[in-house]
C-alpha cells in the first residue's frame, strides 16, 4: 500500500499536467458544432485507459457521442468494480465572465481552473490515476475493474441507457463507483445516498400574429410576456409549495432518522447566504436549507425569452414569449407523470387571449439507496481514511439520470463518492477543482479498491 501511495506523491505533478491535456479538449456534447471535439476527447480517454494498463479498450459508437470502455479482469474470484464517469462538458458561455480561457487549464490558489475541471473530467481522472498507481507498482489490481466513460451525461445519457440494456453481460459488476457529486463541505468526506430526478419543460406563449407598436395596441391586446409571467408566478404558493395538482402525491416523506441526520450536519444558513451575497434565503416552509436543496422537490424557471432585449429602449408588444422550467424530483416522483400534470395545469392557468404550447425537453428518475450495503460502508471508510475524518452521508440535489439505470439494469449498488464542492462553479464561468480533493480522491479510490478486495 505504501508503495502505491508513494507513487502517487512522486507522480503528482505529472498527473496534473496530464489532466490539463484532458481539459484542453472542448468536448461540449450539446453543441452540434463540437461533434469532432467530443470524438477527439473519446479517443483521448481510450488512449489514456490503454496507457494506464486497461485491456480490451474500445470506443463504442452510438447514435450520438461515443462511449469508452476498458477493463482489467485479472483478479478471478474477486469482486468487479465498474467505474463510471463522463468526458463531455457543458457550454462555456458567457465567455466574457471567465478569468482564464476555459480550455487552457491553469493551476492557481491550489485549484485547477477549466471547463470540466470538476464536472467531470477531474473527478473521473482520479480513478484512472489510482488504477495507474496500482498497476505501475504492484503490476496488478486487487479487484476486477471496468471503466465506462461516456460523452452524453450533460444531455441526458439516452444512448448509454440503450448501450446498458444491450450490454448487460459486458458491464456486469458487483458495484458501480461514481465520482460526479459534491462533498458536503471542505474537508468533509461524503457519500451521497440520493440524487434528485429531473423534469424539464418549455412553455411558449403566443399573442398577436406579429410584434405590435405598444402604443397603438397596448392595453387591448394580451402581452405574452405579461401572461407568461402571471403563469410562472402562480406555480408556487406563499409557503413555497408547488401548486401543480398531485405534484407531491408520490413524494416519500423524510423519516425522523433522516431529518436528525440532516440536523447533525450543522448546516450554516448564514455562511451559505453570505457566500451567495443574498440577504435572506427562501423556500418551502417547514424544511431546512439542506433539506430544500437535496431532499425536497423544486420548480425553477431556468430561462425566459421574449420581446426586445437589445441595448436601449424599443416600445413593442411582442408576439411571443417562452420560458424553460425545470423541476427537481425526489423518490418516488415520476418525470413522465409530473410532465403530464404540469401540462394540464399550465393550460388551466392560461387566458383565452393567448395560445400556449408546452414541450417536454428531458427527464430523469430520482435515485435513493440503502446505507447498510457493504460496498457503501467500504466506500465511506475509504474516503474517510483519505481525508483523515469520519464520513458524512448526504443526498445530492443535482441529477445523474443514468444512475437509476445502473441500479436497475445491473442490479448492483451504486456508490456516489463525490469529490467536488458546490462552490466549484460547475456549469458556470470559472469552473475549478481543488487539487487537495483531486489528490485525496486518488487515495480514496486506492483505498476503496483495496477494501473491496477484502469483502
Ligand atoms: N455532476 C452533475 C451532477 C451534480 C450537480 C453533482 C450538482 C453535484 C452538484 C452532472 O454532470 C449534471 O450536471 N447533471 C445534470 C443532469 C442533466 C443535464 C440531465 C443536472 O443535474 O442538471
Ligand atoms: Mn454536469
Amino acid at each position: 500500500m505504501n508503495q502505491i501511495l508513494n507513487f502517487i506523491d512522486a507522480n503528482k505533478e505529472r498527473y496534473i499536467e496530464e489532466l490539463k491535456e484532458y481539459l484542453s479538449i472542448p468536448s461540449i456534447s450539446t453543441l452540434g458544432s463540437h461533434k469532432k471535439e467530443v470524438a477527439r476527447c473519446a479517443k483521448y480517454v481510450a488512449d489514456h485507459l490503454k496507457i494506464i494498463g486497461m485491456k480490451k479498450v474500445k470506443i463504442h459508437k452510438t447514435k450520438g457521442h461515443p462511449i469508452v470502455y476498458g477493463e482489467w479482469l485479472g483478479a478471478p474470484g474477486k469482486p468487479t468494480v465498474l467505474i463510471y464517469g463522463h468526458y463531455d462538458v457543458q457550454p462555456v458561455d458567457p465567455l466574457n465572465l471567465w478569468n482564464t480561457d476555459p480550455f487552457t487549464a491553469v493551476v492557481k490558489d491550489g485549484k485547477i481552473w477549466a471547463r470540466g475541471a470538476n464536472d467531470n473530467k477531474g473527478q473521473n481522472f482520479v480513478h484512472m490515476k489510482s488504477v495507474e498507481a496500482y498497476l505501475k507498482t504492484e503490476g496488478k489490481l486487487p479487484v476486477n475493474v471496468k471503466f465506462v466513460i461516456e460523452g452524453e451525461e450533460e444531455i441526458g445519457s439516452s444512448n448509454l441507457e440503450i448501450f446498458l440494456k444491450e450490454n448487460k453481460k459486458l458491464l456486469a459488476c458487483d458495484t458501480v463507483l461514481i465520482s460526479d457529486t459534491s462533498l458536503y463541505a471542505e474537508n468533509s468526506p461524503t457519500i451521497s445516498y440520493g440524487l434528485r430526478g429531473l423534469c424539464y419543460m418549455e412553455i411558449e406563449v403566443t399573442g398577436p400574429n406579429r410584434d405590435l407598436h405598444s402604443g397603438s395596441f397596448g392595453g387591448a391586446v394580451a402581452n405574452p410576456i405579461n401572461e407568461l409571467a402571471k403563469i410562472i408566478s402562480k406555480l408556487h404558493d406563499n409557503n413555497g409549495k408547488i401548486t401543480i395538482p398531485n405534484f407531491y402525491s408520490d413524494v416519500i416523506s423524510l423519516t425522523k432518522t433522516e431529518r436528525d441526520n440532516f440536523k447533525s450536519l450543522k448546516f450554516s444558513d448564514n455562511k451559505f447566504a453570505k457566500e451567495l451575497q443574498v440577504k435572506e434565503l427562501q423556500g418551502e416552509a417547514k424544511y431546512s436549507t439542506i433539506e430544500r436543496i437535496s431532499a425536497r422537490p423544486t420548480l425553477d424557471c431556468n430561462g425566459i425569452i421574449g420581446g426586445f432585449t437589445g441595448e436601449g429602449a424599443k416600445t413593442v408588444l411582442p408576439s411571443k414569449a417562452s420560458a424553460k422550467i425545470s423541476m427537481r424530483l425526489v423518490p418516488n416522483q415520476n418525470p413522465k407523470k409530473i410532465a403530464n400534470e404540469f401540462k394540464k395545469y399550465i393550460l388551466t392557468l392560461a387566458p383565452k387571449s393567448v395560445k400556449v404550447e408546452i414541450k417536454e425537453l428531458h427527464g430523469g428518475l430520482p435515485f435513493y439507496t440503502s446505507l447498510d450495503n457493504k460496498f457503501v460502508v467500504a466506500a465511506a471508510n475509504s474516503i474517510g481514511k483519505a481525508f483523515k475524518k469520519k464520513s458524512v452521508f448526504t443526498r445530492e440535489g443535482g441529477s445523474i439520470p443514468i444512475v437509476v439505470e445502473f441500479a436497475n439494469q445491473l442490479k448492483s449498488p451504486v456508490i456516489l463518492m463525490g469529490l467536488g464542492l458546490d462552490t466549484d462553479d460547475i456549469h458556470s464561468p470559472n469552473e475549478h477543482f481543488h487539487l487537495s480533493n483531486f489528490e485525496r480522491g486518488i487515495y480514496s479510490s486506492v483505498y476503496f479498491l483495496d477494501e473491496v478486495s477484502k469483502l
